[in-house]
């Protein structure tokens, strides 16, 4: 299948930001590039602690980055993770992920550090009716 040179790209950001990865407990290192409306390409790793329970993945570091440089709508995110099996998104960052727009429509691009194994996919799928700002009234635009 062929593969926007975009989409590409924000998968090989995301496989290059594995390296930031703080990861010393579970060794296992998530990259994850977040491409925001406009085309900036914001890349972030998991950080891990030793009161493991305060982690926080790839996913929603990129979330927390965008949205403190200014960005709270994106087009697409690419996760990147140990081994050639493609990534997956826990539910916790789906959830992140779901609070702004394309909400649902976002697209998700799960890939392996190496190898050619691309899920290409969309929250809403990752999400079926995924809790949103917009049963709060909050939601910007799109599909509230
Ligand atoms: N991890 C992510 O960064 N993203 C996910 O979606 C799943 C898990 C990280 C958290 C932790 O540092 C390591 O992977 C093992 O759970």
């Amino acid at each position: 299948m062929s593969r926007s040179d975009d989409d590409r790209s924000l998968v090989e950001a995301a496989r290059s930001a594995r390296s930031l990865a703080y990861a010393p407990y579970s060794g296992y290192r998530v990259g994850a590039a977040l491409r925001v409306e406009g085309g900036e390409v914001i890349r972030a790793a998991n950080v891990e602690n030793a009161s493991y329970g305060m982690t926080i993945c790839a996913e929603r570091a990129a979330v927390a980055v965008a949205v403190a440089a200014g960005h709270r709508r994106f087009e697409a995110i690419a996760v990147a993770a140990d081994g050639e099996q493609p990534a997956s998104a826990c539910g916790a960052c789906r959830q992140v992920l779901r609070e702004f727009p394309p909400y649902g429509d976002l697209r998700v691009l799960l890939a392996g550090e190496t190898g050619d194994q691309l899920v290409d996919t969309t929250l809403e799928a990752l999400l079926p009716g995924g809790f949103g700002p917009e049963r709060l009234g909050r939601a910007e635009q799109g599909r509230a």
